[in-house]
């Protein structure tokens, strides 16, 4: 029988270690969206858009290897899942250049994204860096996605490869569909040491809690986590995220329910919640840890099965690629 399931696609950045944004954003849905059986699922370390900051090539390297061992560890199968390097499979790049000649600049200079980076960082602000969201739609379409599971700081890449979608369509005639976007309960978690911010490598290491953290720094970053600013239930808070954290972590229904009353009543003791949620968080992180570990002592493993997602998804990378080149007249 044909394969009718609904193409989905997804990726992250070798920009650093994965962290609790990253799992509760997307990767935990990766993975269940995997197991439900209801998608072709796709994911791919994007290493090209890596590029857009500088970072030493030995850097790289071991992000590129530590990613691909967290995202094994945290329930990625190979046998379920292609999972590649973006780079491995050159027709991104190409992909990329196709819809460039599509794309206004108008549009890329618009998104936020962009605007904060370059902002945040004068010094560097290449071409990639603007067109970082055209190679992010070339992911998506060279696989025909239909379904894109991230956080909600992609929410406007995913509206500007819709964009793409219907330009393409409307010059040579209907061709993709446009992707939809999948967010989780967690879309946006916040920093610990600013909650006006998402949790993000880019804060510092004491903003964020990474999947390979120790214990005693698990507890040391919770310990010092912010809480509220302007107290309790104030807009910016950053008592609700550890408290929406202790929610995802614990499975102590009794106590979760008891730290939201308090937090509600406004009795909430953080000297209670955080020890509480920093062994939650050890926990639950413990036995991905140790399959991380294992994945890392054999990183022979690692390659073999990079090398074969990278086999997978050339034969339909290739094959999409080569139809649309046949349909704007260069093959
Ligand atoms: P990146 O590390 O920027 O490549 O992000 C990989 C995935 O994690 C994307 O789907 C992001 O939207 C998601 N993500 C990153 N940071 C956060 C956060 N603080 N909260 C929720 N999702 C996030
Ligand atoms: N831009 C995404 C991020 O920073 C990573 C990414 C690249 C991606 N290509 C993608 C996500 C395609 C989903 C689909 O998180």
């Amino acid at each position: 029988m044909k394969n009718t399931k609904p193409t989905l696609f997804s990726a992250i950045k070798a920009t650093g270690k994965m962290h609790l944004g990253n799992y509760l954003g997307a990767i935990k849905n990766w993975v269940e969206l995997q197991n439900s059986g209801k998608y072709k699922t796709i994911y791919s370390i994007v290493d090209l858009h890596t590029l857009t900051i500088k970072i030493n090539p030995k850097e790289l390297r071991e992000n590129i290897i530590e990613m691909a061992a967290d995202i094994i560890a945290c329930g990625i199968d190979p046998q379920k899942s292609i999972f590649f390097i973006q780079s491995h499979v050159k027709e991104h790049a190409e992909l990329a250049w196709i819809l460039n000649c599509i794309t206004p600049v108008a549009e890329l200079e618009r998104m936020t994204q962009y605007k904060d980076k370059a902002k945040r960082h004068k010094e560097n602000v290449n071409a990639g860096l603007l067109d970082y969201p055209v190679l992010m739609a070339a992911d998506i379409l060279l696989y025909k996605a239909k379904v894109v599971p991230v956080g909600n700081d992609q929410s406007q890449h995913l509206e500007f490869t819709r964009k793409i979608v219907r330009k393409f369509n409307q010059r040579w005639g209907k061709y993709f569909e446009e992707p939809q976007t999948v967010l989780t309960s967690i879309p946006r978690l916040k920093s610990l040491t600013d909650p006006t911010k998402k949790m993000s490598k880019d804060l510092g290491p004491k903003s964020y809690i990474a999947i390979a953290d120790s214990p005693d720094k698990i507890r040391e970053k919770i310990k010092f986590a912010v809480t509220d600013i302007g107290g309790p239930g104030s807009k910016i808070s950053g008592g609700e995220n550890l408290l929406n954290l202790f929610e995802q972590f614990s499975d102590d229904k009794k106590l979760i329910s008891k730290f939201k009353n308090d937090y509600k009543n406004k009795k909430l003791r953080y000297a209670e919640l955080k020890p509480a949620l920093a062994e939650a968080i050890i926990n639950y992180l413990k036995p991905i840890q140790e399959k991380r570990q294992r994945l890392l002592n054999n990183k022979k493993y690692l390659e073999e099965v990079l090398m074969h997602g990278e086999q997978q998804a050339k034969i339909i990378a290739e094959k999409n690629l080569n139809e649309i080149k046949e349909i704007i007249g260069i093959l």
